[in-house]
């Protein structure tokens, strides 16, 4: 067993898990934290996308213990106040979504990818955004929506 602790969506948590529990199962299984979906557990799909210290990680990529004394933050952090985050609310003006599986790692790959060119000067262009989202798969929409909710979330953040 491993003794687990990290800051989850602002409050510190604390578990011992098995040696293997990934970060995905941490956060749905013990923490009940079931916005972060499952699809696929092999690197692929980017539902389970979550922000480790400020990035973008696949959760079923990590485990847990692997970490232990991070700040993590999950589609559950990012409402402040009741107010939605801009990448939520343009995803929700954009129609950004059909089903939803994917949601929430498109949406906290969105906010990574913003802040990240913003912080570096650069320009998120749609061609950008295109590349960005290679790691997340949507079965639904065609991606053209998602592309326009990270841009109009881009001019918002
Ligand atoms: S569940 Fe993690 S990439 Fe698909
Ligand atoms: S909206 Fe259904 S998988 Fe993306």
């Amino acid at each position: 067993m491993a003794q687990v602790s990290m800051t989850v969506n602002g409050k510190a948590v604390k578990r011992s898990v098995p040696d293997t529990t990934l970060l995905s199962e941490f956060l749905r299984e013990h923490l009940r934290l079931t916005g972060t979906h499952v699809g696929c557990d092999t690197s692929q799909c980017g539902a389970c996308v979550v922000h480790v210290d400020g990035r973008a990680v696949k959760s079923c990529t990590m485990l847990a213990a692997g970490a232990d004394g991070a700040s993590v933050v999950t589609i559950e952090g990012l409402a402040k106040d009741g107010a939605l985050h801009p990448m939520q609310t343009a995803f929700n003006d954009n129609h950004g979504l059909q089903c939803g599986f994917c949601t929430p790692g498109m949406i906290m790959s969105g906010v990574d990818m913003v802040a990240r060119y913003k912080a570096e000067g650069r320009e998120l262009t749609e061609a950008a955004i295109r590349h960005e989202l290679e790691g997340n798969i949507c079965r639904c929409t065609g991606y053209h929506n998602i592309v326009k909710s990270i841009q109009d979330a881009a001019a918002r953040m």
